[in-house]
């Protein structure tokens, strides 16, 4: 069915612009269909005043991101599309592509990296899963909410290349598949707030980013209702009584054109449109809950990323496990607030399905909690007694959630001791943590021979902690941020607010942008993760496709009798350039399945934006002439391929480059 405008009312205009409930947009009487939205990214949470229905706790994004795989967040949002058909929601508040600017920004669990490249582009994939399956995606939060601590008053401070490069290139890339909303975020940017802030929503999000779909509020954002839709914020969410009367009034008082009212409406009215032929087209319920719940476990093995083993993974069968720790048999699965998913899924503890896998002896107790009990004694008697031990740690919601941020990096008091005197009774010790963000290990990595970041993975976690701890399942996941070796080296660290502003000082140096410039030393870098099998790199061959564009194409062959997935990572560095750039940005990846001994050729294409800062002095993305290195590795810090390529743009598009109007420019003036 086609809306027209002109059915429409002054008044039922002005209310399709803030919505009917918490979650549903004005149906102007039934004349209208409503749109039903619900939270995710880390499955569906569909809530109904009080009531939340189950659904199936997905990987959380940050876990997602490990997988450095489209396959996989495709996967993973198409599950939830299953579940947004099943119980009736039309638009998925997600996903959230903010730059882990911090990691101790408290809702990074729910977003994907440090690195914008890597964001944007798993961000489309997730976009896609929704859409082609009849859901619409709602990205957020536009731009620069990357910590929660006083998250609706605190302005973003930033320069414009900041702002581009880092921040907005996420929702750039994410853009080109199409998402049916932006989702505005709560903070001030430059001072104003984002929901009123013309130049951040009209003049970058819609005139230079192109976007055309619905702008919503995040829920409750809008300070004033006017400002708002002048900046062309189309809807203002969640239901606010008092949002129609200030529209109103403004409009009485000329601050608010028909021409502007209408612009709003309208995008409403093609938002609703998408979403009946979505619902008739595409639309449907296409897996058993039991498909979906082996779908996120799917989805899991690929996010789990081994950052130590010491000759300790796989499990040898034949060798007895102890398993302790404060996540047995309830690991947490996500964070908390908004995205919380409700489930009644648990899996057997950990113990019984490494039980279950190799058949070897397990045993399990929890001996110590997150903060508090510890009942050392009886641990380290059974811990001496096992021929291995693991040992289960982390952070939950309590850590990690919307509105708070972390306070540190460091895991308790309790579970670091437990860990360090466990590591004195027992030279085969390997410990899984569950967590949201980063964790500084560097207090007891060196007691213990295994480490297995296993996120905030959903519900299925420990089913794939099972998998890859016996080696049915070899390890593929890479870390989409950087481990600091201490809080110390992070950006925004000491963080003292001034109460109003929260300034951007480092620029474009954000995660291991920061850490290469610096030299600084890292636990583990951007793109690292272990695998059971090993990898050799040969053979670069890199072809010049355009003015702008190389084709690189190389081998990599599995040497191991394993057969694995490597994540391969393409890096670009400038190596003379007019403005300040990092040593190396990411600027292609692709996962790939190499079987025991065999070899793939790969290959990967460069374009324009790989070689381009964004010129604040131009305003626009800008490529310049010179020598570029590319580096193709397995980490960030774990280079294995390296070539020259040259770009020789012609004068005219070099702006350092004298030109023959400039003196026509001068007599203007
Ligand atoms: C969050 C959004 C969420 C919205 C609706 C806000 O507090 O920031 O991400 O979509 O609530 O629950």
């Amino acid at each position: 069915m086609n809306y027209d405008i002109n059915d429409l009312t002054f008044e039922e205009k002005l209310r399709l612009l803030t919505g009917k409930d918490f979650w549903q947009t004005y149906d102007a009487n039934g004349k209208l269909d409503s749109v039903f939205m619900s939270d995710g990214p880390n499955g569906l949470r569909k809530c109904d005043g009080e009531h939340t229905e189950e659904s199936i706790a997905m990987p959380c994004i940050s876990a997602l991101a490990n997988s450095w795989s489209e396959e996989t967040v495709f996967t993973d949002s198409a599950t939830i599309a299953d579940e947004c058909a099943e119980k009736g929601v039309d638009i998925l508040l997600a996903p959230g592509v903010n730059i882990k600017r911090t990691p101790l920004c408290g809702r990074n669990f729910e977003y994907f990296s440090e690195d914008p490249y890597l964001s944007g582009i798993l961000a489309k994939a997730y976009i896609r899963g929704l859409q082609e399956n009849g859901v619409g995606a709602c990205i957020k939060h536009f731009c620069c909410n990357n910590r929660e601590y006083d998250r609706e008053f605190i302005s973003s401070e930033v320069d414009e290349r900041t702002l581009r490069e880092i921040y907005v290139r996420p929702f750039e890339i994410a853009l080109e598949a199409e998402p049916w909303l932006v989702m505005c975020s709560y903070n001030p940017v430059n001072g104003i707030y984002a929901s009123e802030n013309k130049k951040i929503l009209k003049d970058l999000l819609r005139k230079r980013l192109g976007f055309s779909g619905v702008i919503v509020s995040d829920w409750g954002a809008v300070h004033n209702s006017y400002k708002a839709l002048k900046a062309t914020l189309d809807l203002r969410m969640a239901f606010d009584e008092r949002a129609y009367g200030e529209l109103k009034t403004a409009y009485e008082r000329g601050l608010i054109t028909d021409a502007e009212i209408n612009f709003s409406a309208d995008n409403l009215l093609r938002l609703l449109e998408k979403v009946q032929k979505a619902k008739k087209e595409r639309r449907k319920v296409r897996f058993s809950v039991a498909e979906r719940r082996e779908r996120a476990l799917s989805v899991a093995r690929e996010s789990i990323v081994l950052l130590k083993n010491e000759g300790a993974l796989p499990l040898d069968p034949r060798k007895s496990v102890y398993v302790a720790g404060c996540f047995l048999s309830d690991p947490p699965y996500g964070g908390g607030g908004s995205s919380k998913v409700r489930t009644t899924f648990k899996s057997e503890p950990l113990a019984r399905l490494i039980c279950e896998r190799t058949g070897a002896k397990t045993g399990f107790r929890q001996h110590f909690s997150d903060d508090g009990m510890f009942a050392e004694k009886c641990l380290l008697e059974s811990a001496a007694a096992a021929d291995r031990v693991v040992l289960c740690v982390g952070e939950d919601e309590r850590k990690n959630r919307e509105g708070a941020d972390r306070i540190t990096l460091r895991l308790s008091e309790v579970q670091e001791n437990a860990i360090k005197m466990v590591g004195k009774v027992n030279k085969n010790v390997t410990v899984v943590v569950y967590a949201g963000g980063a964790i500084d290990m560097s207090p007891w990595i060196h007691s213990v021979n295994a480490v297995v970041y296993a996120g905030f993975c959903g519900e299925a976690v420990n089913l794939a902690v099972a998998d890859i701890l016996t080696g049915k399942v070899c390890p593929s996941g890479k870390l989409a941020e950087t481990f600091p070796l201490s809080i110390a080296d992070t950006v925004a660290y000491p963080y003292e607010p001034d109460g109003y502003c929260d300034r951007y000082e480092e620029g474009i140096f954000v995660g291991y942008r920061r850490y290469d410039r610096d030299g600084k030393e890292v636990l583990f870098p951007f793109g690292y993760g272990l695998s059971y099998a090993n990898f050799a790199y040969s053979n670069l061959v890199v072809q010049k496709a355009g003015e702008t564009s190389f084709t690189l194409s190389f081998d990599v062959e599995n040497l191991s009798s394993v057969s694995g997935k490597e994540v391969v990572q393409v890096y670009v560095k400038d190596i003379v350039s007019s403005v300040s750039r990092p040593e190396k940005e990411l600027k292609g990846f692709v996962k790939k399945l190499i079987e025991a001994g065999k070899k793939e050729r790969i290959t990967i294409r460069l374009e324009a934006d790989a070689f381009a800062f964004y010129s604040a002095a131009l305003d626009e993305w800008y490529v310049e002439n010179g020598d570029y290195e590319i580096q193709i590795g397995s980490s960030s810090r774990d280079i294995r391929l390296k070539a020259r390529v040259k770009i020789e743009l012609p004068p005219e598009s070099q702006y350092t480059v004298e030109k023959a109007d400039l003196r026509e420019i001068g007599s203007e003036t």
